[in-house]
């Protein structure tokens, strides 16, 4: 049996992310490997009403009460799906993690950074992803590529999304062992082939 690995995919709204999980998926699944995809938030079965909460609701929402839905969330994930699907071997590729609650909660909103660690470590069990990629991408065009459809997130502002993106490269400064930065303004076939090359070396560890 494969080894399972972990690897958890970041960055701003519209940074192209999610086709990039979908065209891994495919590559990795080609190459032979068992390919488990989810996402945060919205993690398959209960994860899916606390995405609805958290990117539909339109009432007030404090910003601890946010954290928390998110960490929900991210303990259901963890504990039904992902921890499992390693266990078996598989390659679970997820779509946003413990860096999105560091950039957007802690960067983005400005609560404490270092209660949000401990708090991503309690709803993780302390499972860390075995690797962490991020599109980078600068704000004005994401916004461009999200269009006026905004959820309540993405509503939240350029210079809440300026915060946003500093914290992303913050977080792959202090782990580049984990962390692996990918330029997202390129076309998708070359982002992809950054990808690749990422994935491949941690294949061949
Ligand atoms: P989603 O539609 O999944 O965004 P994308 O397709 O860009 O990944 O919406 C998730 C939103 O929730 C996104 O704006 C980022 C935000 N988010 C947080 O603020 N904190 C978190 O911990 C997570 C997981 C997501």
């Amino acid at each position: 049996m494969q080894r399972g690995l972990f690897i958890t995919f970041e960055g701003a709204d519209g940074c192209g992310k999610t086709t990039q999980i979908k065209l891994l998926k495919e590559y990795l699944e080609k190459s032979g490997y068992d390919v488990v995809l989810t996402r945060e938030p919205g993690a398959k079965g209960l994860g899916e009403k606390i995405r609805e909460i958290l990117l539909n609701y339109d009432g007030i929402v404090s910003d601890r009460c946010e954290s928390f839905l998110f960490l929900a969330d991210r303990a259901q994930n963890i504990d039904i799906i992902v921890n499992p699907a390693v266990r078996e071997g598989k390659i679970v590729l997820c779509d946003r993690h413990i860096d999105s609650t560091v950039a957007y909660q802690g960067y983005g909103r400005g609560l404490d950074l270092e209660r949000i660690n401990k708090l991503n470590q309690l709803a993780t069990d302390g499972r860390m992803p075995d690797l962490t990629v991020v599109f980078d991408i600068d704000v004005e065009t994401s916004m461009k590529r999200v269009g006026k459809e905004k959820d309540r997130m993405e509503s939240a502002g350029i210079e809440f999304h300026n915060r946003v993106r500093k914290g992303y490269l913050e977080i792959a400064k202090n782990d580049p062992e984990r962390v692996k930065v990918v330029d997202g303004a390129m076309s998708v076939d070359e982002v992809f082939e950054k990808v690749k090359e990422i994935i491949n070396k941690t294949l061949q560890k």
